[in-house]
């Protein structure tokens, strides 16, 4: 099991004892779809006493079964635990088809901000068009049921509709961030033994053009991805490219003169919807496999509860579809309740650092859901800047805020509550993870009494408890491992390739093997039971909200011919929430001064090249070596100590060589 030596590590400082309440206001209570903490109670009580019965009756009420179930819960595999099994649905069916039958054609699906501000509007019936369409182009060209399908672009309607496409004709996608390098993708592309990729020709990010295509040409030409019969492009900037004839094809010839309608293939509840990598800590990234009757249902769900998602809302969640928050939050979540969304191409300091509140007052957004990061940065913005202070912006469409990939720190809280909020709009700060499908603790909006920088209570259904390193409870207040006790609809079926990593990584023997490991810190309040996230227990970093392995890095780092060896940690950041700091040995002797920048910035664009942009490290000191156990393992948690810039205070008896900390304390 995960080390927790590390635990804490990164996060803000925030505790358990943070004593300011915000109870949601009576006027949001009485219209919200789980109203009081009474009816939370009988929500979470209903699920004690019938764990089968209470999430059937959830399935039932909220999907449309082309078949229905009769099995609820199947553990006889556990930890491959399968929900709903001998049930039958479509996933585009039950976010297109089912809403134009409801009488929802003509409501707008989504209203697409582009980059440089300009507007285009899909209703359901032109979505569902463009999905069909889509999915016939991608029938024709032989992608069928079961085939794995890469999703390689930026935000657009696209983007969306092609992930909607594979979902329709049963195609399980796998969408990689537009910011990983050719070489992550093609590592993803051939794990997942992909047979297309769907993809841009660039993309438009704050007024620059990046390459996609470009990329997606160099990731097939490094090798082992003969899988891949067909690249379809997305036509967005319009520059010129080269195509390779029998293999690209423009998304324009595709659909041209395919039908409108397309028969949704009719798939097992348990059908891999998709999969997404992501990273844990050692070896390479995972690829979390998801269903499709059980995510949807608790995309469907969270919808409704944590979002309290109403007919007339404009619901904008900012997150990328490459990464989970742009699936349950974008692709899927709001269009299983019909709702209205923003899709948001650009970046929030373009052209000005008020682009997100010129937006939401453009398009009325009612309720907003960001990243702390995101938070922080315009915090800052505003400080420097005041023409770009939320003040300054009409801001009285929304009604609800939400926080989501990192914990949100107190004075974060309070800002966002109080210059975005305008004090009226309760916060769901929405503790999940790409392998949980969708919200697990989170305040209910209309229930729940905030505490900044707590994510409060498990959401109904979802058994979650703090446990020690043998899986026993823990007290509140005392802190430990944060685990969920039974399983739930949408959590992870297995890691694609790797079913003993699946059981090892999250279901560890140390705990008795039916508990999920969350690889997170938390601790719960003496009085309230509220949970406080305190951070990864693992090697994993969170920066930005941007999930990666120290190990990946440091992989990525020796993978340079000038690296003898490499050793990567986190360290806390008034922005990022957390940097990457990285040690490193030559094979030459050590470098200073202006050499030293020079191999830093070669070896930063170096990392940048092999996984993305997003794991350059921020700092990176050169050692003769690394603070060594005699048995030469690293001993990390010195160099923790060492990125912060702390003293340290630890017994370091047991090292090789005490020497080099001192060498190791500065950039070099
Ligand atoms: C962290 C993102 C505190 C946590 C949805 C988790 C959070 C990891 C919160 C998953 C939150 C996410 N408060 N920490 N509200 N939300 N995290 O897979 O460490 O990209 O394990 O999923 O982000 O990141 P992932």
């Amino acid at each position: 099991m995960a080390a927790t030596e590390n635990q804490g590590q990164g996060t803000q400082q925030q505790g358990p004892e943070e004593s300011r309440v915000f109870e949601p206001s009576a006027a949001f209570a009485a219209q919200a779809t789980i109203s009081g903490m009474a009816a939370y109670h009988a929500m979470v009580k209903e699920a004690e006493t019938d764990y089968e019965g209470f999430w059937a009756r959830l399935a039932r009420e909220n999907l449309s079964w082309k078949k229905p179930f009769t099995r609820t819960l199947n553990e006889d595999d556990a930890p491959f635990y399968k929900w709903f099994e001998d049930g039958q649905l479509n996933v585009s069916y039950n976010c297109l088809d089912r809403n134009i039958e409801n009488g929802l054609g003509d409501k707008t699906a989504i209203i697409f901000e582009a980059d440089d501000g300009t507007v285009t509007k899909a209703s359901y019936k032109e979505l569902h068009e463009k999905v069909c369409k889509f999915a016939n182009g991608l029938k024709a060209k032989g992608i069928a049921k079961g085939d794995r399908v890469i999703i390689y672009m930026s935000m657009s309607v696209e983007g969306v509709a092609a992930m909607q496409a594979c979902a329709r004709i049963g195609a399980t996608h796998s969408v990689v961030f537009g910011g990983f390098s050719a070489k992550s993708l093609q590592e993803r592309i051939i794990d997942a033994g992909a047979v297309a990729v769907i993809t841009g020709d660039e993309q438009l990010r704050g007024g620059k053009k990046l390459p996609l295509k470009a990329i997606v040409d160099e990731a097939l030409a490094l090798g082992g991805c003969d899988s891949v019969k067909n690249v379809i492009v997305y036509k967005r900037t319009g520059s010129d490219l080269p195509m390779v004839a029998g293999r690209d094809t423009w998304l324009h010839d595709l659909v041209e003169g395919q039908s409108a309608q397309c028969e949704p293939e009719w798939v097992d509840a348990e059908h891999p919807l998709f999969i997404l990598y992501t990273s844990g800590s050692t070896g390479t990234p995972k690829g979390v496999q998801h269903s499709s009757g059980g995510y949807l249902l608790w995309a469907a769900l969270t919808m409704k509860w944590s979002f309290d998602i109403k007919p007339d809302d404009v619901f904008w969640c900012t997150a990328d579809i490459g990464w989970v928050t742009g699936h349950s939050y974008i692709a899927y979540g709001p269009m299983a309740v019909g709702a209205t969304q923003v899709v948001f191409e650009g970046i929030p300091t373009y052209p000005n650092a008020g682009r997100f509140w010129e937006t939401i007052k453009k398009h009325n957004v009612s309720i907003f859901y960001t990243a702390p990061t995101a938070i922080r940065s315009l915090i800052k913005a505003a400080d420097v800047d005041p023409k770009v202070h939320p003040s300054n912006y009409d801001l009285t469409s929304l009604r609800l805020l939400g926080s989501v990939g990192e914990p949100i720190n107190p004075e974060a809280w309070m800002w966002y509550y109080k210059h975005i909020g305008g004090e009226k709009c309760p916060i769901v700060d929405t503790f999940w993870q790409t392998e949980t499908g969708g919200h697990m603790i989170t305040p209910l909006p209309g229930a729940t009494p905030m505490v900044p920088g707590s994510c409060t209570l498990p959401l109904p259904g979802i058994m979650a408890a703090i446990v020690d390193e043998a899986g026993q409870d823990v007290p509140n207040g005392q802190g430990g491992i944060l685990v969920v006790k039974r399983p739930w609809p949408s959590m992870i079926r297995t890691i694609w390739n790797n079913p003993d990593r699946f059981k090892s990584s999250y279901f560890p023997e140390e705990l008795g093997g039916k508990m999920y490991l969350a690889g997170d810190g938390a601790i719960r309040n003496k009085d309230t039971g509220y949970f406080t996230i305190t951070g990864r227990i693992d090697d994993v970093l969170n920066v930005s909200g941007h999930r990666m392995g120290t190990m990946e890095i440091e992989s990525a780092l020796v993978a340079n011919p000038l690296v003898a060896e490499a050793a990567v940690v986190g360290r806390p950041d008034d922005t990022t929430g957390e940097s990457i700091c990285a040690f490193v040995v030559l094979k030459q002797a050590r470098p200073t001064g202006e050499e030293a920048k020079k191999l830093a910035l070669e070896l930063r664009n170096w990392v940048g090249k092999e996984i993305g942009p997003i794991a350059k490290p921020k700092e990176i000191r050169f050692g003769d070596n690394l603070p060594k156990t005699r048995s030469g393992k690293i001993m990390r948690r010195l160099l923790r100590v060492l990125a912060k810039g702390e003293t340290i205070t630890q017994d370091v008896s047991t090292l090789e060589n005490p020497a080099i900390l001192e060498q190791l304390k500065e950039a070099s």
